[in-house]
């Protein structure tokens, strides 16, 4: 016997704008997130940014044995499900008020990072971590997903100190950036696939460019 996957209902963020930052380690999310912060709040714009897994009490607790070199045998479905549970935090405490708010809101990972590195990267299924995360977070989906794209060894080289996550071989993190490039052909509507290897300010101006051609006046 066999059960199949209830479909979750979707909901988008508005009357808010929500935009997530995806992509391998050290691909430079922050950085552009700081970046174009700035920019929203010269047009105007009151924005909220995050970061996942965190962001609440709870989400920076889980945290802590997520990315804790200590627990090296935490298992795969357990990470998955902690992420998950992190993130229905974040999105219940932060997110979801920030959005009602009509702010913009600026995640610094969401529910592509689940699905890149628990369902395709770990090998616990694409489909099955996608209903979980949009269980946890009652279906809500970004507006934009901004990809930063860059080659895992050039990435890789940037992590100073590696938590659990990042000491993972590189076929771990060539499985993830692919992940991601195939998410992005999926939804090419909700995903900006950027090149990573460009100048940070090149990286920032097309960012800017597609969020304020998103964005309503
Ligand atoms: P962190 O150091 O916070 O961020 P980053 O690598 O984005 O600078 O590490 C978060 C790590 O957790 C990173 O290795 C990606 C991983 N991760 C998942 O595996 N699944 C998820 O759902 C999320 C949000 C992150």
């Amino acid at each position: 016997m066999t059960a199949s996957l209830p479909d979750i209902p979707l909901r988008s963020a508005g009357p808010g704008f929500f935009v997530t930052f995806e992509g391998g380690e050290g691909v430079g999310k922050s950085t552009q997130i700081e970046l174009l912060k700035a920019e929203l709040i010269k047009i105007g714009k009151t924005v909220v940014t995050t970061r996942e897994p965190g962001g609440t009490t709870a989400a920076e607790a889980i945290r802590l044995v997520l990315l804790g070199n200590q627990y090296q045998d935490l298992s795969d479905r357990s990470e998955a499900l902690l992420f998950a549970a992190a993130r229905a935090d974040v999105v219940k405490n932060v997110i979801d008020p920030a959005l009602a708010a009509g702010s913009v809101v600026l995640a610094d990972r969401y529910l592509d990072s689940s699905v890149a590195y628990q369902g395709i990267a770990r090998n616990l299924g694409e489909l099955e971590v996608k209903a979980l995360s949009l269980w946890a977070t009652r279906g809500l989906l970004p507006d934009l997903t901004v990809v930063l794209d860059l080659d895992p060894t050039i990435g890789m080289s940037r992590v100073k100190q590696p938590d659990r996550l990042e000491s993972l071989a590189i076929e771990f993190h060539i499985k993830v950036r692919a992940a991601f490039l195939h998410l992005a052909h999926l939804e090419p509507t909700r995903f900006l696939v950027v090149d990573a290897s460009q100048s940070t300010q090149e990286i920032s101006e097309l960012i800017f460019a597609k969020v304020k051609s998103r964005l309503t006046p």
